[in-house]
């Protein structure tokens, strides 16, 4: 059972706005087991009513996934007193009780985050266990050797003694380089390129498994990413 208001089933599924979903209710666009209902705060158990908009039936999906293209400046955190956070940038009409960002990126990191309110994907997708691939493109402070392409897949052992599991490093100008890794230590990223002596000027998360950050999403903006989409990141 899964009881939910009539206008907020239609803004969180189909992506309205929730007061163009209000309005549409009220126009009779949408049907809720046969009969036109008008009243956008009608209750209803979403897991079994059926709903139809503009006479096309809505499936219901019980958990959103979100992807954003994460600007510098904002926290991967689901609030902060002082300081924008992802879910502050999440526009209205994605906005759910209980949406969490999937891992983090450093407050200075750009590029593909999820958001979800599922927690066991959530899981799934950060366990180390799992060896789902995260691929950033670093710029860095200093000149990178073809040596360290050896370094990253024997795995770097980091400052503490932390071993990381081999990683791919492709170099891709003399100070700009790929890097897939299959866990997410903390700042990791940074600590490892720190252990061959780089600083790391700028770090952007260009894939999680096979699901690309898409090119003509804007930094801050957010897309619902759908069934074919999550299956990506696993293959
Ligand atoms: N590694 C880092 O150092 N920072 C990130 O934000 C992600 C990976």
């Amino acid at each position: 059972m899964e009881k939910q208001r009539l206008d907020k089933f239609i803004s969180n599924q189909l992506g309205l706005a929730r007061n163009l979903a209000k309005t549409q209710i009220h126009r009779g666009k949408v049907t809720l087991d046969g009969e036109i209902v008008r009243d956008p705060s009608k209750i209803f158990d979403a897991e079994t009513g059926k709903v139809t908009y503009k006479g096309e039936p809505v499936s219901y999906r019980k958990y959103l996934y979100i992807l954003m293209n994460k600007p510098k400046g904002c926290l991967s955190a689901t609030e902060d007193k002082r300081k924008e956070t992802v879910l502050d940038l999440i526009p209205e009409n994605m906005k759910r009780n209980g949406l969490f960002p999937v891992g983090r990126l450093d407050k200075d990191t750009t590029g593909l985050l999820i958001i979800t309110d599922d927690g066991d994907f959530a899981h799934k997708c950060i366990s180390p266990s799992k060896n789902i691939s995260k691929t950033y493109i670093a710029t860095l402070d200093g000149e990178l050797k073809e040596d360290m392409i050896d370094v990253f897949e024997k795995g770097v052992t980091l400052a503490d003694g932390t071993l990381c599991k081999p990683a791919k490093l492709t170099i891709l100008d003399k100070n700009i380089a790929e890097l897939t890794i299959y866990e997410g230590k903390y700042h990791q990223i940074k600590r490892m390129f720190g252990t061959l002596g780089l600083g790391v000027n700028e770090l952007n998360r260009k894939s999680i498994g096979a699901l690309e950050l898409p090119k003509d999403l804007k930094q801050g903006d957010c897309t619902i990413l759908s069934e074919e989409d999550l299956a990506l990141i696993y293959e």
